[in-house]
C-alpha cells in the first residue's frame, strides 16, 4: 500500500489516500491528488511494486515482469507533460529486466529488486532537492522580492521542493526575503500549496492572481522570479504551469531575472526544443467552475491547456542538483549534466 498526501484536500484538510493498486494509482495522478513533476515520478516508482503484490502466490518471475511492465505502460496514459514520470517508470522496469536475465530469480526476490529501484528514485529526489537549494540560495538576496507560480514545494517532490527548496536554503541562511504568489489558476495550486507550504515554513509569503505579476514588477517589488518545471528540452526551453510563459515574458520586459529549479530527472535530452512537448489539456469544468459554482456560462466553449513552454532565451539560468546553468542552451546543458 501506498501512502499520499491528498493535495486536492488541502489548504482545507490534512489527509493521505492510501493507495492500493495501479488503477488507483492512476487516478490518484490524474486527478492531482499527487502532483508536481518529480512527485508524480516517485508516486508512479512504486506502481510496479503494488501491481506485483496483486499476483497469487503461485505466480512465476516471468508472470511478474509481464506485470511490472504492463504496469508501466498503464501508468504512463495518467500524465502526458511531466518527463520524470516517465523516467521513473523507466528506471523500474529496465530494473526489473535486468534482474529477469538472472535464471533461478524468485518471485520475492523481483519484488524486492524493483521496491529497491523506487526507494533510490525516492531517496536520490531527496537529495537533489537540496542540493538545487544549495546551489541556488545564494540568488535570494536579504530584503528581496521573490515571484514564483504554481508549487514547486516539498508537496512537489520527495524533498523539499526545487524552486522552494531554493527558498529554503536561502532562510536557513538567515536572509529574509518576501515571497508573492501567483495564485495558478485554474487549480490554484499557488494559493493552496504554495502559500500553506511558505506559511508552515515561516516564509513571508504574499499571495496574488495571476493577472498582477506584471504590475508588481511595474511597481519595483519583484527581484526575481523562480518556479519549477516539468520537462525541459536539450536547449533549455522548459514546460511549467500554463502562466509560466507570460511571466518570462513579463520579467523580460521588466529586466528581472527569471530563474528555472529543477533536478536532472526534469530533462529530456531525447527532444531538440520545447514545440516537442506534449501539452496536457484538462477539463472544461476546471475553468468553468470553482470549487464546483460554476463561474462561466453552461456550455460555454474552454480551452484549458495545463501547461506552456518558456523559450530558454526567456531564462536566466536553470538551477539544477548539479549546479547552474546560465543563458541555458544544448551545449552548456550537456555539459552541466555531464552526457556525451
Ligand atoms: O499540474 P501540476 O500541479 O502537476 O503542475 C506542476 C507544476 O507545473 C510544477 O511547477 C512542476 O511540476 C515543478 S514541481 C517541482
Amino acid at each position: 500500500m501506498l501512502e499520499l498526501i491528498d493535495q486536492r484536500r488541502l489548504p482545507g484538510e490534512f489527509v493521505t489516500l492510501l493507495v492500493r493498486d495501479t488503477q488507483q494509482l492512476h487516478e490518484a495522478i490524474r486527478t492531482l491528488a499527487v502532483r508536481g513533476a518529480p512527485a508524480i515520478g516517485v508516486a508512479a516508482a512504486y506502481g510496479p511494486v503494488l501491481a506485483l503484490q496483486t499476483l497469487r502466490a503461485d505466480a512465476t518471475t516471468v508472470d511478474g515482469l509481464k506485470t511490472i511492465v504492463e504496469a508501466c505502460e498503464f501508468l504512463a496514459t495518467s500524465r502526458p507533460t511531466a518527463v520524470n514520470l516517465f523516467w521513473a517508470l523507466d528506471r523500474v522496469r529496465r530494473k526489473a529486466q535486468a534482474v529477469c536475465r538472472h535464471s533461478r530469480l524468485t518471485l520475492g526476490e523481483l519484488h524486492e529488486a524493483i521496491l529497491a529501484e523506487a526507494n533510490a528514485i525516492r531517496d536520490e529526489d531527496v537529495a537533489m532537492c537540496r542540493a538545487i537549494g544549495r546551489h541556488g540560495e545564494a540568488l535570494i538576496r536579504d530584503g528581496a522580492g521573490v515571484l514564483t507560480h504554481c508549487n514547486a514545494g516539498a508537496l512537489a517532490t520527495a524533498g523539499q521542493g526545487t524552486a522552494l527548496s531554493v527558498m529554503f536554503e536561502a532562510q536557513t541562511k538567515g536572509r529574509s526575503f518576501k515571497v508573492y504568489a501567483d495564485e495558478t489558476r485554474p487549480l490554484l495550486q499557488g494559493a493552496r500549496l504554495t502559500a500553506w507550504e511558505l506559511q508552515q515554513a515561516g516564509i513571508d509569503v504574499t499571495v496574488i492572481c495571476d493577472n498582477m505579476a506584471g504590475w508588481l514588477m511595474k511597481e519595483g517589488r519583484i527581484d526575481l522570479v523562480i518556479t519549477g518545471a516539468d520537462r525541459i528540452a536539450a536547449n533549455g526551453d522548459a514546460a511549467n504551469k500554463i502562466g509560466t510563459y507570460s511571466l518570462s515574458v513579463l520579467a523580460k520586459q521588466h529586466g528581472v531575472p527569471f530563474y528555472i529549479a529543477a533536478p536532472s530527472s526534469t530533462f529530456d535530452l531525447s527532444i531538440a526544443g520545447g514545440d516537442e512537448i506534449p501539452i496536457e489539456q484538462r477539463e472544461s469544468s476546471e475553468v468553468t467552475r470553482l470549487a464546483g459554482v460554476p463561474t462561466a456560462p453552461d456550455g460555454v466553449a474552454v480551452y484549458n491547456p495545463a501547461f506552456d513552454v518558456t523559450p530558454a532565451h526567456n531564462i536566466t539560468a536553470i538551477i539544477t542538483e548539479k549546479g547552474v546553468v546560465e543563458n541555458p542552451d544544448a551545449v552548456r546543458i550537456r555539459r552541466l549534466l555531464g552526457t556525451p
